[in-house]
């Protein structure tokens, strides 16, 4: 979609535009297909191809990759990515390792290379991988289960970033099973996982013979009860992808609930996210990588919506990415990583304050969504 943008905005995105093409550039002339994670003083190190090829996040770089070469055709970024994806083939075989979020993995690498190439090796690993995630389903609960191990009625929200390969794969083979069983799933987050202010359950424990919710303890955030950041953006970004593949206005309305609920928080401090909204005033902790996916989210609903809500959409998501770059961004081509303090988890302090992959993803996807450069790969 065309966004409106403000001659300043637009000038903006096409300046932030240029540093991510020199960047990615030269990011890529280091990492070529190896798999970052999280940059140390500026340096990937650690290669989750080495260290763990089943680590959810495993599809970013990919993701990058193939949208700068969607942007510009650069075959050195198409070579990086096809060799990551080919790297992702152990994945599968190890299989253990992996759970839910074959979605990020598979729709960033393989389903992305497919989209754009016709790549038929690419589009089998993408319908493998709907296939493990379609495998995840309960039908007396109507939910895909997260995580592994014992867990065998934990939901959580960040699942609604992975269904979209389950509508691909239905687009895909005509299949309509791969739809029923994403909007089972949808229907199950939307109804237990939101909260009435729009705030949202970072996880729920339903009983995996009924369905019947147990609990909802607190996961990546601060306790039972609080407001994970990153959470209310999958929530955010999750149901308005759902609404575009299925048109069903629930998941729209859903998707407006959590983002008012976002923005309120975030426009008290300067558009950026704290890690959990519902955390004590101190320490501060923030997460810069929700905001850029909530961003992504806001760019998602101004594409159907008319105006001039969509203008308010757009906006907030700019307000966030201005600040972003403003306050987090690095943009030394020298120094791996974009977007700095983005935090996994509250508890852990040894990914706190780091720069993470997928907020890099989220930003040069929201950048290039701006400017029309994209290409949907959720
Ligand atoms: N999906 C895991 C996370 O957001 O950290």
């Amino acid at each position: 979609m065309n966004y409106e943008l403000t001659d300043e905005s637009r000038l903006w995105a096409e300046e932030v535009y240029e540093k991510i093409r020199v960047k990615i550039k030269a990011e890529c002339a280091r990492v070529g297909s190896a798999i970052p994670y999280i940059a140390e003083d500026g340096v990937y190190r650690e290669d989750k191809a080495q260290t763990d090829i089943c680590w959810w996040t495993n599809g970013f770089w990919p993701g990058i990759l193939w949208q700068m070469y969607h942007a510009q055709g650069d075959e050195e970024f198409r070579s990086a990515a096809q060799g990551v994806e080919e790297k992702l083939d152990q994945a599968f075989h190890l299989y253990t390792g992996l759970h839910h979020d074959v979605g990020f993995m598979w729709l960033h690498s393989a389903v992305a290379n497919y989209r754009l190439t016709g790549n038929q090796r690419s589009k089998a690993r993408g319908l493998h991988a709907a296939n493990l995630l379609a495998g995840r389903y309960n039908p007396r609960g109507r939910f895909i289960r997260s995580w592994n191990e014992d867990r065998a009625g934990w939901v959580i929200v960040d699942s609604m970033m992975n269904i979209p390969l389950l509508y691909w794969a239905g687009q895909e083979t005509g299949d309509p099973r791969y739809e029923y069983l994403a909007m089972d799933h949808g229907d199950t987050v939307m109804n237990l996982t939101v909260r009435g202010d729009g705030s949202c359950n970072h996880i729920i424990i339903l009983d995996p013979a009924t369905g019947e919710l147990l609990k909802t303890p607190g996961g990546q955030g601060y306790g039972p009860g609080s407001s994970w950041s990153r959470g209310q953006a999958w929530g955010i970004y999750g149901f308005a992808l759902s609404y575009r593949h299925t048109g069903k206005k629930d998941y729209l309305d859903t998707a407006k609930q959590v983002a008012s609920y976002f923005l309120a928080q975030t426009d008290r401090t300067g558009h950026v996210a704290v890690v959990d909204f519902r955390a004590p005033k101190e320490p501060v902790y923030w997460d810069s990588t929700a905001g850029v996916c909530a961003a992504c989210g806001m760019l998602e609903i101004a594409a159907h919506v008319p105006k001039p809500e969509q203008d308010f959409y757009v906006e907030s998501a700019l307000n966030i990415l201005k600040a972003t770059d403003e306050r987090f961004c690095d943009w030394d081509p020298n120094k791996d990583s974009i977007v700095q303090m983005g935090t996994a988890s509250y508890e852990s302090s040894s990914d706190r304050h780091v720069p993470i992959i997928y907020g890099d993803y989220f930003f040069i996807e929201a950048v290039l969504r701006l400017l029309g450069k994209d290409f949907l790969i959720w």
